[in-house]
C-alpha cells in the first residue's frame, strides 16, 4: 500500500509524515489476476453509470406517479389541484440533484493515482442501472445530510460526539502531542467523523470501500470549499409518510463547514479498500473508531480480530452503532448475525479490556426529521483497550489471523445492503 493518490500530496502508508490534505489510495486486490481486475473495472463503471442514470430513474418514478394520478376519475383529480405541480417540482429537484451527481463523477474518474480504470469494459452499455444501485445512490445523497449539512448536526452530535469526546478524554491535548496520536476510522462514509478528529489535531485516516461513498467524499473533501454553496433535495425519493409536499421537496445545503479549512499541518487521509484487506500491519494505530460499521461485516469477528491486531499495545477501540447486519438474507453471502452479547464475549476472550460500556445510546441514521415514520437505533457504545503489557509473537499471530480469514470476505466487490432510514 505505497502508491500516492489524488489531492493532498504523496503518502507512503498510514503512519507516514504530515499530509497537506485528504488523499485517495486504492488498494489493489492481492494477487490481482486479470479477471479480478476486469471485474473491479466493471464495478467502477457500473457505479459511474448509476450516478449518470439517476435522473432517468427518478423521472420514471415521477411518470408512474403521474400515470396513476391521471388514471383516477376526473372528479377525484379535480379534488387534488396540487398533485401534478408537485410531481413536476420533484422532477426539477431531480434535475438539480443530477447536476451535483455529474460534478461528483466528473471529479472521480482519476481520483485514484495508483489505479487506472481506463475506459469502460463494456462501451456499448445502455442498460438501466439496477434498483439496488439506485437505492445505494439515494442513500448516498442522504448521507450528505448526515455528514455535511447543518440539518444533520443533531444526528452528528448523537453519533460522532460520544466518539470524539472519548478520544479527547483518552488522549488529552495537555498530555499528548495529539499529532502523534493515530486514529483510524474504518467505514468512514462521507468522512465527517474522520475530518472532525483530524480537525482536533489527531492524525486521522478514514477507510472506505464503497465507490458511492468514495466518489462523494472525494468531492466534498477535495472539491468543495464555499460553505453552503451546493444544494441537494434528499427527500424527493420518499413518497410515503409525508405530511406536506414542501417537506418532500425541501432542500439542504452543503457543506456546512469548509472541508478545506484544516490547518496545513493536519495529517488527514482517506484510503479506499476493504478494511480487513488494507489493514494488516500489526501494532500500528493508537485508536480505531468505528461508527455504524461493525455490522457491515460478513463475519464481525474478523473485524474484531483485525482491530485487535492493528492496535498498538495499549491502544483503544471506540465503537458506536447497532447490529443491522448488512448481508443478512443476501443470497450466497456469508453472514454471521451475532448478538451483542456474543460479540462482547469474543472481544473479552480475545483479550480486550472493556473500559466503557453503554448499552443504550439512542441515535438516528440519515433521518428525515419530517417523515411520519422515524427509526431510532438503540446503539451500543464501548471503549475496549488492547492491554499494554501483552507479549506478542508477531509471526504466530499473523499466521493465526490469516488462517481464520473467511473466503467470503475476499469475494469480489459487492455493495452491501442499505440500512433502514
Ligand atoms: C452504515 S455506513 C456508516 C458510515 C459512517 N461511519 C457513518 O457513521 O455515517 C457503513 C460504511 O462502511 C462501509 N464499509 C462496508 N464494508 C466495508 C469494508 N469492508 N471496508 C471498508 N468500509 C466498508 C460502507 O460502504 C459504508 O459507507
Amino acid at each position: 500500500m505505497a502508491e500516492a493518490a489524488a489531492a493532498g500530496g504523496p503518502q507512503s502508508g498510514p503512519q507516514s509524515g504530515p499530509q497537506s490534505g485528504p488523499f485517495y489510495h486504492k488498494e489493489r486486490i492481492k494477487s490481482s489476476p486479470e479477471e479480478e481486475a476486469r471485474l473491479e473495472r466493471l464495478h467502477f463503471w457500473r457505479i459511474i453509470d448509476a450516478f449518470r442514470y439517476y435522473r432517468v430513474h427518478v423521472g420514471e418514478q415521477v411518470k408512474r406517479a403521474e400515470r396513476q394520478f391521471l388514471s383516477l376519475p376526473k372528479h377525484h383529480q379535480n379534488l387534488l389541484p396540487n398533485v401534478l405541480s408537485n410531481l413536476s417540482r420533484i422532477r426539477q429537484c431531480a434535475d438539480h440533484n443530477q447536476e451535483v451527481l455529474q460534478a461528483i463523477i466528473h471529479n472521480s474518474l482519476n481520483m485514484f493515482e495508483n489505479i487506472e480504470y481506463g475506459s469502460r469494459v463494456d462501451p456499448q452499455k445502455s442498460r438501466p442501472s439496477s434498483t439496488f444501485d439506485m437505492d445505494k445512490l439515494k442513500s448516498t445523497i442522504k448521507q450528505f445530510v448526515r455528514d455535511w449539512s447543518e440539518a444533520g448536526r443533531a444526528e452528528r452530535d448523537s453519533c460522532y460526539q460520544p466518539i470524539i469526546q472519548e478520544i479527547q478524554r483518552l488522549f488529552p491535548s495537555d498530555q499528548y502531542d495529539v499529532s502523534k496520536v493515530s486514529v483510524l476510522v474504518p467505514g468512514a462514509g462521507l468522512g465527517r467523523l474522520a475530518w472532525e478528529i483530524a480537525r482536533l489535531g489527531y492524525t486521522c485516516q478514514g477507510n472506505e470501500w464503497s465507490f458511492f461513498m468514495l466518489f462523494s467524499s472525494n468531492f466534498v473533501l477535495n472539491r468543495c470549499e464555499n460553505v453552503n454553496s451546493l444544494t441537494l433535495y434528499p427527500w424527493i425519493h420518499q413518497f410515503s409518510n409525508i405530511k406536506k409536499s414542501t417537506d418532500q421537496t425541501r432542500p439542504i445545503t452543503f457543506p456546512d463547514v469548509d472541508p478545506q479549512s484544516l490547518p496545513l499541518t493536519t495529517d488527514f487521509s482517506m484510503v479506499a479498500g476493504d478494511f480487513v484487506e488494507v489493514y494488516n500491519e500489526p501494532d500500528s494505530w493508537d485508536c480505531v473508531a468505528t461508527c455504524f460499521f461493525i455490522d457491515t461485516a460478513h463475519n464481525v469477528i474478523e473485524y474484531v480480530e483485525t482491530i485487535w491486531k492493528i492496535l498498538k499495545p495499549g491502544g483503544v477501540w471506540i465503537n458506536l452503532g447497532p447490529l443491522l447486519y448488512h448481508f443478512e438474507n443476501m443470497a450466497n453471502e456469508l453472514s454471521v448475525e451475532l448478538t451483542y452479547e456474543d460479540i462482547r464475549t469474543a472481544i473479552l476472550n480475545l483479550g480486550f479490556h472493556l473500559e466503557v460500556e453503554k448499552e443504550s445510546v439512542q441515535t438516528t441514521y440519515t433521518e428525515n426529521e419530517r417523515s411520519m415514520l422515524r427509526y431510532v437505533y438503540d446503539c451500543v457504545f464501548f471503549v475496549a483497550r488492547k492491554p499494554a503489557d501483552l507479549y506478542f509473537n508477531g509471526q504466530e499471530e499473523d499466521d493465526d489471523l490469516q488462517q481464520s480469514s473467511s473466503p467470503a470476505a475476499k469475494a469480489p466487490r459487492r455493495e452491501g445492503y442499505d440500512r433502514l432510514t
